[in-house]
C-alpha cells in the first residue's frame, strides 16, 4: 500500500471530488446553491456511515455488558439546556472585520490557542490586530455568539413556547439516567450509548464533512463512584482508540492530546481528544471527558428531582460521575475515508483504491458478467441471487471488465466475481481480490461460504 502514512493537502481535493463523484456525499440543496455547512449522504456514503454508525454501536452495547442504548427526542424541555449550561455558555467568540467584513472565531486567528486563554481570563484586546484576510486593523472586540438554533414549540412564536435543537446528544442520557438505571436494573458502574442528530450553528463551518451544522453523534456516559472516574477515563481512551484502529486507521494517524487546565470546561476534571491527521493537519476526532457529577447535579438543581443512586455495596448514596466518550459519525466517516485513500501505479497510469475494511466497505461484493450477452446476463443474475442475502452486493455489467474493477476499487469494494463464459459450462466463478488483485476460481456452489470466510479475513 504505497501512500497510506502520508497525508497531504492534495487529498482533501480528492477525497471531496470523489465523495461527490462516487455517491458518497453531495451538498444538501445544491440545485438551489446549497444549504450553508449541510450535506447529504448519497448511496454509497449511506452505506458507509451506517457501517460505522453498527461498528460504534456494536462494540458499546452489543459487545459489553455494561452499557446500554437509548434513543432520545432532538427537542427536549427547554430548561435543560439551562440545566445543562448551554443557554449561557455554549457560545464561540466572534470577532469580524470593520473592512472586509470577514468573521473568525477567535481560535482561528493566528496564535488562536492562546488568544482564547486571553480570551477566558477576559484579558482579550484584538482592536489593534491586523485580519487576516485584508490586512487591516479593523478587528471588533469578540462577542459572544450562542451556537444553538432555536425554534418554537406549537402556533405561538413566543418566549413561552423556546425550542432548541439539541447541540449533544448526551443530555437525554442524563436525564433519561434514573429511568434507564430503574428500567434495566442497573447497578453502578455502567454505561448509557446514543446516536443521533446534533445541530450547532457553526460560526465558521468547513472543511467538507469535518464541521458542519447538522452531524450526527455517538456518545456514551459512563456513570461510576466518583472514586473510579479517574482510572476509567484512563481505561476509555485506551479503549476508545483500540475502536479507531480496528476501523483501520493506521496508529500513525491517530495521537491522544490532553486538555491543559485553562482549555477544560471548568466542572471537567480531565478532558483529552483523540486527535487525527486530516489533510489540513491534526484537529479532534473525538473528545473524552471527566465530567465528574457536573450534570446530573445540575438537572437535580433545576429539576427538583433526587438523581441520588444507592449503592448497596458501598452502603453509600450519592450522584454518580460520568467518564464521556463523544465522536461524531459524520467526522469519523471522513476520517475513516481519509486513511482508507491510497493511489498506485498501474498500466493506465494511477490506480485509486478506498481500502476499507470489509466491515466498513459500502458494498462487499460486485457481481460482474465478462459481457452484456444474455446468457452470461443470465446466469450472473443467478450467482447475485444467491450471493445478495448473505452480503450487501452490487451488480455491474456495462464497459469492460478491467474499467469496472477500477470503478469497484474505487469505491472500496474488497472483492469482484467476474462470470464468464467457460462459468456456463463448468458452473464455476472467479473472485478478484481488491488489494492483492489476486484471482481464484471457484465453483459456485462453495462461492457464499468462499466469500464470507475472505471477508471475515
Ligand atoms: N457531549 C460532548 C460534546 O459534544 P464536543 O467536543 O463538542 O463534545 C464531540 O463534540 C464530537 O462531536 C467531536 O469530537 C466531533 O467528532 C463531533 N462534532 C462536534 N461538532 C461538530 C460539527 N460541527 N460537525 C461535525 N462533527 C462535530
Amino acid at each position: 500500500m504505497s501512500r497510506r502514512s502520508d497525508p497531504r493537502p492534495e487529498l482533501f481535493d480528492k477525497i471531496t471530488s470523489l465523495a461527490k463523484r462516487r455517491g458518497f456525499v453531495f451538498p444538501s440543496s445544491e440545485i438551489y446553491g446549497g444549504a450553508g455547512a449541510t450535506w447529504d449522504f448519497g448511496p454509497l456514503g449511506v452505506e458507509l456511515k451506517n457501517n460505522v454508525k453498527r461498528s460504534w454501536w456494536r462494540a458499546m452495547t452489543q459487545l459489553r455488558d455494561d452499557v446500554v442504548g437509548i434513543d432520545g427526542a432532538i427537542l427536549m424541555h427547554p430548561r435543560v439546556w439551562e440545566a445543562s449550561g448551554h443557554v449561557e455558555n455554549f457560545v464561540d467568540p466572534l470577532i469580524e472585520c470593520g473592512s472586509c467584513r470577514k468573521r473568525y472565531r477567535i481560535d482561528e486567528l493566528p496564535d488562536g490557542d492562546a488568544l482564547m486563554v486571553r480570551w477566558r481570563a477576559g484579558a482579550l484586546d484584538s482592536s489593534g490586530m491586523p485580519c487576516p484576510s485584508c490586512n487591516e486593523k479593523r478587528l471588533s472586540q469578540p462577542r459572544k455568539f450562542n451556537l444553538m438554533f432555536k425554534t418554537f414549540v406549537g402556533p405561538v412564536e413566543d418566549s413561552a413556547s423556546v425550542a432548541w435543537l439539541r447541540p449533544e446528544t448526551a443530555q437525554s442520557i442524563y436525564v433519561d439516567f434514573e429511568n434507564v438505571q430503574q428500567s434495566m436494573r442497573r447497578k453502578l458502574p455502567f454505561g448509557i450509548a446514543q446516536i443521533g442528530k446534533a445541530f450547532r450553528n457553526e460560526i465558521t463551518p468547513g472543511n467538507f464533512i469535518f464541521r458542519s451544522r447538522e452531524f450526527e453523534q455517538m456518545e456514551m456516559q459512563y456513570f461510576c463512584h466518583p472514586s473510579q472516574a479517574g482510572a476509567l477515563f484512563d481505561q476509555w481512551k485506551g479503549v476508545r482508540k483500540a475502536w479507531h484502529r480496528a476501523l483501520g486507521t493506521p496508529e500513525e494517524w491517530l495521537r491522544f492530546r490532553d486538555h491543559a487546565m485553562d482549555e477544560r470546561a471548568h466542572y471537567a476534571a480531565a478532558a483529552t481528544d483523540i486527535e487525527f491527521r486530516f489533510p489540513f493537519g491534526w484537529k479532534e476526532l473525538e473528545g473524552i471527558h471527566n465530567r465528574t457529577d457536573y450534570d446530573l447535579k445540575r438537572h437535580a438543581e433545576c429539576s427538583g428531582k433526587n438523581i441520588e443512586y444507592f449503592d448497596d455495596e458501598r452502603k453509600e448514596h450519592y450522584v454518580p460521575n460520568v467518564v464521556e466518550t463523544s465522536v461524531g459519525a459524520d467526522r469519523a466517516t471522513f476520517a475513516v475515508l481519509c486513511a482508507a485513500y491510497d493511489e498506485e501505479p498501474d498500466k493506465e497510469g494511477t490506480r485509486v483504491v478506498l481500502r476499507f475494511t470489509p466491515e466498513l466497505a459500502p458494498y462487499k461484493v460486485a457481481i460482474l458478467p465478462l459481457s452484456k450477452k444474455p446468457e452470461l446476463s443470465g446466469l450472473a443474475g443467478e450467482v447475485w441471487a444467491k450471493v445478495r442475502p448473505h452480503v450487501m452486493s452490487t451488480y455491474d455489467e456495462t464497459q469492460a471488465i478491467g474499467r469496472r474493477y477500477r470503478r469497484q476499487d474505487e469505491i472500496g469494494t474488497p472483492l469482484c466475481v467476474t462470470v464468464d463464459f467457460d462459468s456456463l459450462t463448468d458452473r464455476q466463478v472467479t473472485i478478484r481480490e481488491r488489494d492483492s488483485m489476486a484471482q481464484v476460481r471457484i465453483p459456485i456452489d462453495e462461492l457464499v461460504p468462499t466469500l464470507k470466510a475472505k471477508l471475515r479475513g
